[in-house]
């Protein structure tokens, strides 16, 4: 315990690059332990990517571009990270810090999934209870007739049967186990009182048109370890994470408007040269450097880590996403079409349109209008905003119709690429040896720390992860070199 709190030694400085979660969680836990941090921000904000727009709040992009939010009060836009999967560190955080949390819908059977081959977008359910309805006929069929007596008992046939009966809703054998539809799909008219048993969704679709509409490829993104429910978010906003990290770190102790232009690794410390909030250059003196800022700036950033270092930061390849934040006066999404959160898929250029897991039953509501990666993102990104939701909005038309453009009230769009000091989504490493390898060690007295440098890239638990391992090697090494 001595040792942790550095009892009888002057606490160790370290100046930390970036106020991202990474860098947040970095100067956290070494304040915890009686380090000495201090925190150089570029933006006016911390959080980095952990971003959530609210009314008043104003989006620059690096084209030229600004826009402000005019959104109504408790109406926000994650714009960055939006959920939370339950195994993820980040849980850990909030109830540490007292981030109260609330349900993320990630999966909803009463979303839609859209294919433009497809006459109409279908509900999740429908879609499921279509493909797994086939796939049981076909199976059932198969075992029954012999074909998989090399891989089966008699005994095995008859429970795969019965589970196959169950897992798709299928006829007995005399039917051929045929697959008919069931309720599963869903109703046009729904259940009711007295003599109204429900008009169930009729014209089921053959297995070849299930097939040739490919909805069944969209079936296992809620399988994922990472994407399965049950999903969480902080109540209010995403950006209730680094806003509590922030107080307990202290606020003194994070320069806002100050943007890194050297990085110097000492013989005995390391030395970082920034612009502050009124363009002055300053320096600052540690003895150690927590470098918590994306590759690609880090790699644009005056430094003296040699050529190596360099070539490293440069290595992993920058991806592109892109968010827009439609504000309706009133939540038909719920109101006409029963949809409480949760996801629509497509294969338009939005990829995805979200629906607020937070403020059912309120005046007004956001959807998230795109959340798309790569090429998609990088068409919305070269629109201006109003482009951006011109073109959001004739798309999502194909799935909600005139009310999608009638009653929208207002919006905010985020391109990450064009975002000042952040430049981009995520990375990719091409191999996680060499360059990874690299970065994940210290350069002298620099550490680096990032969701870029764990096996979670794009999850705040990467960066919180990557923190916790610098930290920990950082006050080792501090332990044994005083
Ligand atoms: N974490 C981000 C998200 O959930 C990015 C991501 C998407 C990461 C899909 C992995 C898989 O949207």
């Amino acid at each position: 315990p001595s040792d942790f709190s550095l009892t009888r030694r002057s606490a160790k400085k370290v100046v930390i690059l970036g106020a991202g979660v990474a860098g947040l969680a970095t100067a956290y836990e070494l304040g915890k332990a009686g380090y000495d941090c201090t925190i150089l921000e570029a933006l006016d904000r911390v959080g980095g990517r952990n971003w959530t727009i609210r009314g008043g709040d104003r989006v620059t992009e690096l084209d030229g571009s600004t826009q402000v939010a005019k959104f109504g009060d408790g109406v926000y836009l994650n714009a960055g990270p939006a959920r939370l999967a339950q195994w993820m560190v980040t849980m850990d955080y909030c109830r540490e810090l007292g981030v109260d949390l609330e349900v993320f819908t990630n999966s909803n059977a009463q979303a839609y999934i859209y294919h433009q081959s497809m006459p109409a977008p279908v509900r999740w359910r429908t879609a499921k209870a279509d493909m797994y309805g086939y796939i049981a006929e076909l199976l059932s069929r198969a075992t029954d007739t012999g074909a998989l007596d090399a891989a089966l008992t008699a005994q095995d046939k008859e429970r795969l049967i019965a589970f196959l009966s169950s897992f798709g809703a299928v006829g007995d054998k005399a039917s051929g186990f045929r697959y008919s539809g069931t309720s599963r799909r869903g109703y046009s008219l729904n259940p009711g009182a007295g003599d109204q048993p429900g008009t169930p969704l009729g014209s089921v679709p053959s297995l070849s048109e299930v097939l040739a509409c490919g909805v069944g490829q969209r079936l296992s993104f809620e399988f994922g370890y990472d994407q399965a429910m049950l999903m969480f978010q902080p109540v209010g906003g995403m950006d209730a994470i680094p806003t509590a990290f922030a107080g307990k770190i202290g606020r003194q102790r994070i320069r806002l408007r100050s943007k890194v232009t050297r990085i110097t690794d000492l013989r005995d410390g390391v030395e970082v040269e920034y612009q502050d909030r009124h363009g002055r250059t300053q320096k600052i003196r540690a003895d150690m450097c927590v470098a918590a800022m994306p590759p690609h700036v880090l790699a644009k950033t005056a430094h003296n880590l040699g050529t190596e270092v360099q070539a490293a930061l440069a290595t992993p390849s920058v991806a592109s996403a892109g968010k827009i934040g439609l504000e309706y006066r009133r939540r038909w999404w719920e109101t006409d079409e029963d949809i409480y959160g949760g996801i629509t898929a497509t294969d338009l250029d939005l990829a995805t349109i979200w629906y607020p897991s937070y403020g059912y039953g309120t005046a007004r509501g956001l959807v998230v209008g795109y959340y798309n990666f790569g090429a998609e993102a990088d068409a919305y990104a070269a629109l201006n905003p109003a482009d951006r939701r011109r073109r959001a909005i004739e798309q999502g038309m194909k799935i909600h119709g005139a009310k999608y453009r009638d009653d929208l009230l207002s919006s905010v769009s985020v391109a990450w690429k064009l975002q000042p000091h952040i430049e981009g989504a995520w990375v990719s490493w091409p191999s996680r040896q060499g360059a990874y390898q690299l970065l994940n060690e210290p350069a002298g007295h620099v550490y680096f720390a990032g969701d870029w440098l764990s096996y979670m890239i794009a999850w705040q638990s990467g960066a919180l992860e990557s923190a916790r391992k610098v930290v920990t090697a950082l006050h080792r090494r501090v332990l044994s070199t005083s």
